[in-house]
């Protein structure tokens, strides 16, 4: 069965198809990275507008990868949400437009599903109880998948998600966006103990606070112009990097431990980060924990992640309406 899935959430106009749920067999990403460039962040606005130009050329694109012709889509599955609901819109609509015209089922998919059932792709199928990392542009939370599928979270960020603190700060210090993997980059020639950033509410809660972690680097980055001191960006970098690793390692393995679970899962775009993965390698490996974590393409939104989450759900004979509305605020856990 030959699953068609369509990313629109943010900025990613993205198209994968999947065969039999576990194989891969189109990828494609039309990134919108350099229109929102000149803004240091994604343009709702923009970021739908690219979304309806690129969208049929990516699908046919995709097409080709797999050498398939729309013809031989058995059904598509789209991001419903959460996201930016012009962006969704485009892919929602792409997506009913498709299903009608072939007569083939659509199916609405959770973005944040999606990410975490993106390495089955890659790892097998998810065989849970497992905790799960859900790090991204827009979320960080730490959440347990249960043996039924379903998702109960056990805490989040309380304020900024962690790669929007890696963009926020990449553009304090001048680097380009999105600055998570420009931080990830220079970080690999610093110090990670050059700067004593603040790691917060290292508290029993599984809840994070990163906003802390943001004005303290301003902070520091403001002391040293005063004082005259040039500033090691490495150094810098790699301290406000590890800060921020240290706490999602910490609570992530923490709440493994704590509900008895021995398989982790990284997801989400800040999965990508070199020395998250390497930490999380590091520590799952002395724990004899499972660590999932999907390759770096897999990580960062894309539409392979969408079709696959959409044929699981196919599977367990779920399928949507042509009347699928986009939900900006689609929650994980229910
Ligand atoms: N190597 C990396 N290190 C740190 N952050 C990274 C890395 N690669 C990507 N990111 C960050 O990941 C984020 C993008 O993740 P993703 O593509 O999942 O975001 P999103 O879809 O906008 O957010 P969400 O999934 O919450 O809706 C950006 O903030 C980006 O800077
Ligand atoms: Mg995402």
């Amino acid at each position: 069965m030959l699953v068609l899935g369509i990313e629109t959430s943010c900025d990613e106009t993205a198209v994968g198809i999947v065969e039999d749920r576990f194989t891969l067999q189109a990828n494609v990403i039309a990134s919108q990275v350099e229109l929102h460039a000149p803004y240091g962040g994604v343009v709702p606005e923009v970021a739908a507008r690219a979304h309806l130009d690129q969208m049929l050329p990516t699908v046919e694109t995709a097409l080709a990868h797999a050498g398939a012709r729309i013809g031989d889509i058995d059904a598509v599955a789209v991001t419903s949400g959460p996201g930016l609901m012009g962006a969704l819109l485009v892919g929602v609509s792409a997506a009913k437009g498709i299903a009608l015209a072939h007569d083939i089922p659509l199916v609405g998919v959770n973005h944040l599903r999606a990410h975490v059932e993106a390495s089955q792709l890659e790892h097998g199928e998810l065989e849970p109880p497992l905790v799960a990392l859900v790090v991204s542009g827009g979320h960080t939370s730490i959440v347990v998948m249960e043996p039924d599928g379903g998702f109960r979270q056990l805490g989040s960020t309380i304020d900024d998600a962690a790669g929007e603190a890696f963009d926020k700060i990449a553009r304090f210090i001048g680097l380009d966006f999105p600055g998570g993997p420009e931080i990830d980059r220079l970080a690999r020639g610093g110090d990670p103990e050059a700067y004593a950033f603040p790691r917060a509410l290292m508290d029993a809660s599984y809840d994070m606070s990163l906003s802390g972690l943001k004005t303290a680097v301003i902070r520091e980055l403001r002391r040293m112009e005063a004082a005259g001191v040039e500033p090691d960006l490495a150094d810098v970098a790699a301290s406000f990097q590890e800060a921020i690793v240290d706490v999602q390692v910490l609570k992530t393995l923490r709440a493994a431990a704590d509900e008895g679970l021995d398989q982790v899962v990284l997801a989400g775009g800040v999965a990508a980060n070199s020395r998250l993965r390497e930490r999380f390698t590091q520590e799952c490996d002395v724990n004899g924990q499972r660590l999932i974590i999907p390759s770096v393409p897999l990580c960062t939104d894309n539409g392979a992640m969408v079709a696959a989450s959409g044929s699981n759900l196919l599977a367990a004979g779920v399928t949507s309406e042509l009347c699928l509305a986009a939900d900006p605020n689609l929650a994980l856990a229910g």
